[in-house]
């Protein structure tokens, strides 16, 4: 018998213990003994709920319980999530997670305690939801050098610019549709500015390059500026916007970027629309793989940690080891950052502004006459932002361009 308990009921956990409980068939036989759920820690009551006799709210017991093989840590949070994964891995439970904020924190770190206590810090749920995206970089390309991790990582923000995309519409409209329909929190700031992709381009990237990549260490925009002319404009470049994660190996230094891009039509991230998400993963071998799917959601994001929970109850006393290792990547800088920026500005400093970044084409929509939209040559980061600090007055957007391979 395999004993799991369950820290935070809330929408995983519970996710996390409908599976166990309806799928006990399918996930007995696969992890080859019987999966069951010992104890749901949560600070509130749950009376009438079907497992409300398995409620505790004591740490301790979980840790101090010898039967508990393995420890689910959907609390979300940091800090005391972080200080009960840890606690459960030094007394050699495995813990399987989609918190990515702990896990894009202290990763290096509870995957090392992992090792030294033979057992195992899985956390597949963290990045993607559902869609299996970690396992494959760990163990399917294994034979590859990753040059390239470009996605579509936060569902809320694909669905307003979708909304947006589609039908013409402001941002602070479809923010409020996507508070309505409980994609966006009452507080977005995590999904609209960009740190909830943030730290789970940190992730694939560690995992990809098999080195440290901090998530504070990545230039991160979110979609706060973007207005329905952007639209308009990208449309003109036969294109729309995007929250892209991206990541590049240059020369063996790691470009990392969260921000809203101009993706092609041509580009197979153009056809995600609403609250998918899709990370392309190129190989330099296997060139570009694309995984595609739902990003969030009790039951998609559940089903990623009850695969972890399988294979973890398959390696019983063994670590499942981790291309992830504590040394840091080494970043590039601005000046090796270089991208096309799409760019409004006002008339008036037009000439000045274009011949300052370079011009490759000028783009004007019908219903922006005090304005003019371009696209600049490639320029590295640190120009570009000396030239945006210069026509601080005078520029009214931009965004870059995604590579039309991507
Ligand atoms: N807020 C996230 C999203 C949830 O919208 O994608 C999954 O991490």
């Amino acid at each position: 018998m395999i004993s799991v308990a369950v820290m935070g009921y809330g929408t995983v956990g519970s996710g996390v213990v409908e599976i166990i409980e309806k799928n006990k068939k399918e996930v007995g036989e696969k992890s080859k003994d019987e999966v069951g759920v010992k104890y749901i820690l949560d600070l509130r009551e749950f009376p009438g709920d079907p497992y409300e006799d398995k409620v505790i709210h004591d740490f301790d017991i979980i840790a101090n319980d010898p039967e508990v093989d393995i420890v689910v840590e959907a609390m979300g949070g940091i800090d005391i999530a972080y200080k009960y994964t840890k606690g459960a891995l030094l007394k050699g439970k495995s813990v399987c997670t989609s918190n990515k904020a702990v896990v894009a924190e202290h990763g290096p770190e509870l995957l090392q305690i992992a090792r030294e206590n033979n057992c195992s810090y899985l956390f597949e749920a963290s990045v993607g939801g559902g869609i299996p995206i970690l396992r494959p970089l760990n163990t399917s390309f294994t034979g590859e050098h990753i040059e390239e991790i470009t996605g579509i990582l936060n569902g809320t923000t694909n669905y307003m610019l979708t909304k947006m995309d589609e039908e013409g519409r402001e941002y602070d409209d479809v923010l409020k549709e996507a508070q309505d329909k409980g994609y966006a929190e009452r507080n977005p700031e995590a999904d609209v500015c960009g740190h909830d992709a943030c730290r789970k381009i940190a992730i694939l990237t560690s995992l990809g390059s098999g080195k440290t990549v901090y998530y504070k260490d990545i230039r991160t925009e979110g979609i706060t500026q973007i207005d329905k002319k952007d639209f308009e404009y990208a449309k003109k470049l036969n294109g729309s916007i995007k929250l892209l994660g991206l990541s590049r190996d240059v020369d063996g230094k790691i470009l990392a970027i969260v921000a809203p891009f101009i993706v092609s039509d041509k580009s197979p991230l153009y056809a995600v629309r609403g609250v998918f998400n899709a990370i392309m993963v190129k190989g330099n071998m296997v060139g570009n793989t694309m995984f595609y799917g739902q990003g969030a959601g009790k039951l998609a994001t559940a089903s990623a940690i009850v695969a972890d929970i399988v294979d973890c109850a398959l390696n019983k006393g063994k670590t499942i080891d981790c291309t992830w290792k504590s040394e840091k990547a080494q970043m590039v800088d601005d000046r090796e950052k270089v991208f096309e920026y799409f760019v409004r500005v006002k008339k008036d400093a037009f000439a000045e502004l274009s011949e300052c970044l370079g011009i490759r084409e000028k783009i004007t929509i019908d219903t922006a006459d005090d304005e003019i939209g371009f696209v600049s040559a490639a320029v590295s980061e640190d120009k570009f932002f000396e030239a945006k600090d210069k026509y601080s007055n005078s520029m009214i957007n931009y965004i870059r361009i995604l590579d039309t391979e991507n």
